[in-house]
C-alpha cells in the first residue's frame, strides 16, 4: 500500500508519498481499501506542531481523519461488517491518506448509496462537528436564529443545512462568492464579512455556530440574545465575556461516532443533506494541505487514492 507521510513537524512541505506493508486489522477491526480521504484544517494543524503537547504522535506519521472504502479484511469480534462492504468514518487524528488504513469498526457506518465514495470520504468530520456543535451542545430547537461564521466551509456547510432542517433561520457569513452556494443550501441570510461588519446587521440570535475564532468569536457576543449558546470547536470562548453577555460559551473536540454517522448517512441517502467536494490525487495532498491552509475552500477538498 502507499501513504503520505510527514518526517517531522512544521510547514506544508517535504512530505513523501511511500510504499509501506499493507497493515493487519485487530481486534474490533476492519481494513479498508481507501477510495478517498477528507482534508481538513486539522490536518496542517497537527502537522505544524502546534498540537503536539496533547496529541503526541511518533514521527514519521500519515496524515489525514477520514476515509471512505471497501472493507477489505475483518478483524476478530466485528459485527455488522463484512468483506465488500463500502464505507466511510472518522478513522482517528492521523492515518487516512492511504491507500489502505485499519479502522476501529465503530467509528465507521455504511456509505450512503446517494454518494460517491469520493464525495463520502469528505463527508465523517465535518458532518459529526456540525450535528455534535448543533445538537449536543447548542441544543438547538425549531424557530430559533443561527448565525454560523465560515459557513462555505466543510463544516458551515453541513450545519447550514443541519440547522434548517432543525427549523431554524440561518444567518451565514461567507465571501460574496459563496452567497448562492449557501442560499441554495438553506440560509436565509447571507453576509460579506470582509465587505463590512456582520453586527450591525445582524438581528440578534440565539446560537453562534464559530467555526473562524478570534476576532470573528470576539466580536459574536454582541449579536446573541442574553441566555442564547456561542458555540466553537475553533477556541475555548472567554468565560468573562460570556457572562457580560448573559449568554454560554461552549468549546468541543469532536467526536468519532459511527453510529450518529450512520444517522447522518440516512439523511444523505435522502437526499436532504448534499455536499460539494473539490478533488485532487493523493499524490497532491502537500498542494491539498496547502489550499487547506488558506482558508477558502467551499465544502471540502478530498484526495483520491486512485491517483
Ligand atoms: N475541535 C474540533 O474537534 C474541530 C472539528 C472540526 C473543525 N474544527 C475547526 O473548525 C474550523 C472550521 O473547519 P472547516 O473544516 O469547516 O474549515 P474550512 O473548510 O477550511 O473552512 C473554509 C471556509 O472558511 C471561510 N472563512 C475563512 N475566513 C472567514 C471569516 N473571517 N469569516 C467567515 N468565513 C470565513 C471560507 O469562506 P469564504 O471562502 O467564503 O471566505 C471558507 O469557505 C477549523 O478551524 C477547524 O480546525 C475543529
Amino acid at each position: 500500500m502507499k501513504a503520505i507521510r510527514v518526517a517531522q513537524y512544521g510547514p506544508v512541505e517535504g512530505l513523501s508519498f511511500e510504499e509501506l506493508a499493507s497493515p493487519v486489522p485487530g481486534q474490533g477491526e476492519v481494513l479498508i481499501e481507501v477510495a478517498g480521504s477528507g482534508v481538513n484544517p486539522v490536518d496542517w494543524k497537527v502537522l505544524s506542531g502546534a498540537m503536539k503537547a496533547f496529541i503526541p504522535l511518533q514521527l514519521p506519521y500519515t496524515p489525514g481523519v477520514e476515509v471512505a472504502g471497501r472493507v477489505a479484511a475483518v478483524g476478530e469480534n466485528v459485527s455488522g461488517l463484512a468483506v465488500g462492504d463500502e464505507v466511510f468514518g472518522f478513522i482517528n487524528i492521523v492515518g487516512g491518506y492511504a491507500t489502505e488504513v485499519v479502522a476501529s469498526a465503530e467509528r465507521l457506518a455504511h456509505r450512503p448509496n446517494r454518494l460517491t465514495a469520493l464525495q463520502a470520504s469528505g463527508v465523517p468530520a465535518v458532518a459529526l462537528t456540525a450535528w455534535q456543535a448543533l445538537h449536543e451542545h447548542a441544543r438547538i430547537k425549531a424557530g430559533q436564529r443561527v448565525l454560523i461564521h465560515g459557513a462555505a466551509g466543510g463544516v458551515g456547510s453541513m450545519a447550514v443545512q443541519m440547522a434548517r432542517m432543525a427549523g431554524a433561520t440561518v444567518i451565514a457569513t461567507a465571501s460574496a462568492y459563496n452567497h448562492d452556494y449557501l442560499q441554495a443550501l438553506g440560509a436565509a441570510q447571507v453576509i460579506d464579512y470582509n465587505q463590512a461588519p456582520f453586527e450591525p446587521v445582524v438581528d440578534r440570535v440565539d446560537v453562534v455556530l464559530d467555526l473562524v475564532g478570534g476576532d470573528t468569536q470576539v466580536r459574536s457576543w454582541s449579536v446573541l440574545k442574553p441566555g442564547g449558546v456561542l458555540v466553537s470547536p475553533v477556541s475555548p470562548p472567554d468565560a468573562s465575556l460570556a457572562e457580560a453577555a448573559g449568554a454560554c460559551g461552549k468549546h468541543f473536540a469532536t467526536r468519532s461516532d459511527g453510529a450518529q454517522l450512520q444517522h447522518i448517512a440516512s439523511l444523505f441517502e435522502s437526499g436532504e443533506l448534499v455536499i460539494e467536494v473539490q478533488v485532487l490525487p493523493l499524490s497532491q495532498a502537500e498542494d491539498a494541505l496547502r489550499q487547506s491552509k488558506e482558508r477558502h475552500i467551499r465544502g471540502k477538498l478530498v484526495l483520491d487514492a486512485s491517483r
